[in-house]
């Protein structure tokens, strides 16, 4: 790969205090010149309006994707259907810090939901903590997602059932992993001799689906809405990120929404050509194009960011994992595999694979300036952390010659840098609001509708015959939605 001095000067951007570098992208001047044509000619910039104005993007759905209204700090009217829905979001905050000044006594919380109502709350959780002197209340936050009793087991045995609080999350409030967990938590709070009353007390929803919550018994007050015009993978923002308010409190949680609102004013206003989201999907696209590119992973040099990937993972591939365009037609291209970990762990891994495999996997290797601990040994650490991401970047992007065959590296592997100042909550939300971007702006490229997931339905509709039939220990024969290799499998189960 060359570095066209085209490239070195053209190649750094910054938004919101966070530096882009696409110079290991090795795309030309002229090259990068056609992207912006062409993302012009696919009305990107009209896009980009219509999503902030509220319009009905998500076509299918026939509703706007408006998580940006939840991060909108500045209160400015965000107009749904002639209404403003700011005054409806910021009586969630009002709530939000008004339960943060509650809370006392508690020692652990229980936060029950999955896919988008997990993963965020997650993230932000884990990530927080390794800001060196953060604010904590110090309560152990369990997440409960999977429908396995394993992580169930291992939640229970730690939590102290008089002094647990409950927070059941799901927009639909019918996921059935959460519903059941939820059920699950509740009688062990019965089995541990909690009162109706402080069972109450204890558990919290937070849903787009208010009447279902309030059947499942959770108290009026202990309702946080949201509404179906945020999907369920943007929802962090919303009262699904309650986790970070109470465990850090609300000024941090107001912190991580304003990074994202600043992303979102950098995607909204700035020119395409200085637009980080943008370029990113621009970059994405040229490779798919030019190397024909499957797979894509993201690189945190942040052990912090460790499930960065995993949020990604349905960022991308649920928004834009598609076959069909807007308009019912084939798609040219849609979004890649997605995976990554943290480096430098991830070298010691598939990095074998990123060098020399036989498929070019474009990275984008994340980095902060500062080191994410107080330790004595941080700044010397984090000097080697820091050298690992800027080498792994040149091998990949040059390779090298060898007369062993063994010893080459092939190189022409692109990647991005980006590199924030320090992880805090500001910047975590600039990180996510850039990625929910980028996604937003690839769909917009590939003519997807980044905004629903029809995909995940048919198996959770095939799981119910399947269920019921690994209920009787009868032999079951094929039928009409259990083929023949499921039903040896049903047999063999229930043998
Ligand atoms: O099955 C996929 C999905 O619908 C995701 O889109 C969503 O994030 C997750 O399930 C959980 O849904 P809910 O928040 O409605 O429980």
């Amino acid at each position: 790969m060359s570095s066209r001095p085209e490239n070195i000067a053209t190649s750094t951007h910054t938004a919101v205090d966070v530096v882009l570098d696409t110079a290991y992208q090795n795309i030309s001047g002229a090259q990068w010149a056609n992207l912006f044509s062409f993302a012009r000619k696919s009305k990107l910039e009209g896009f980009i309006s219509d999503m902030f104005a509220g319009k009905h993007i998500n076509l299918s759905e026939d509703r706007p994707a408006l998580h940006s209204a939840l991060r909108n700090l500045s209160k400015a009217p965000v107009m749904l259907d002639g209404k403003d829905v700011m005054p409806a979001v910021t009586e969630v905050w009002r709530r939000i810090e008004a339960l943060c000044n509650k809370w006392v006594g508690v020692t652990d919380v229980i936060h029950i939901g999955i896919g988008g109502s997990d993963f965020g709350p997650r993230l932000a959780i884990e990530a927080l903590a390794h800001v060196p002197g953060i604010e904590s209340r110090g309560m152990r936050m369990h997440f409960l997602a999977n429908i396995d009793t394993a992580e169930l087991a291992r939640i229970l045995d730690r939590a102290q059932p008089n002094s647990t609080r409950v927070v059941i999350v799901s927009k639909s409030f019918t996921t059935l992993e959460t519903t059941m967990n939820a059920k699950a938590v509740v009688a062990w709070l019965k089995a541990n001799d909690c009162t109706k009353g402080q069972i109450a007390n204890s558990l919290f929803a937070v849903t787009a689906n208010v009447p279902a919550a309030r059947e499942f018994d959770i108290e009026e007050d202990n309702i946080f809405p949201f509404w179906d015009w945020v999907g369920g993978r943007y929802s962090v923002w919303s009262a699904v990120g309650l986790p970070i308010a109470l465990q850090y409190g609300f000024k941090t949680f107001e912190e991580f929404l304003a990074g994202a609102h600043a992303m979102d004013l950098h995607f909204k206003n700035a020119p395409l050509e200085q637009n980080l989201p943008v370029i990113m999907a621009l970059a994405l696209l040229h490779q798919q194009e030019t190397l024909g590119i499957k797979a894509y992973a993201a690189i945190p040099y942040a052990d912090a960011l460790d499930w960065f990937p995993k949020w990604l993972q349905q960022l991308d591939m649920e928004s834009n994992g598609k076959s069909i365009d807007r308009d019912g037609k084939p798609v040219k291209h849609s979004s890649p595999v997605v995976f990554g970990s943290a480096g430098s762990n991830a070298q010691h891994s598939y990095f074998q694979l990123l060098h020399q495999g036989s498929d070019v996997v474009p990275i984008d290797f994340i980095a902060v300036r500062k080191p994410m601990s107080d330790r004595p040994e941080a700044v010397a650490h984090h000097r080697i952390l820091l050298s690992n991401c800027l080498a792994q970047a040149q091998a990949l992007a040059h390779g090298k010659a060898a007369d062993n065959p063994n010893d080459v590296y092939p190189g022409n592997r692109p990647s991005n840098l980006l590199l924030l100042p320090e992880l805090n909550a500001f910047y975590l939300g600039a990180l996510l609001a850039l990625y929910e971007n980028r996604a937003a702006s690839l769909g917009a490229l590939w003519n997807i509708n980044s905004f629903d997931q029809p995909g995940v339905e048919y198996g959770k509709v095939l799981a119910k015959p399947i269920e019921k039939a690994l209920l009787g220990s009868a032999r079951i024969e094929a039928n009409d939605s259990i083929d023949v290799v499921t039903a040896l499998r049903i047999n063999l189960l229930n043998s």
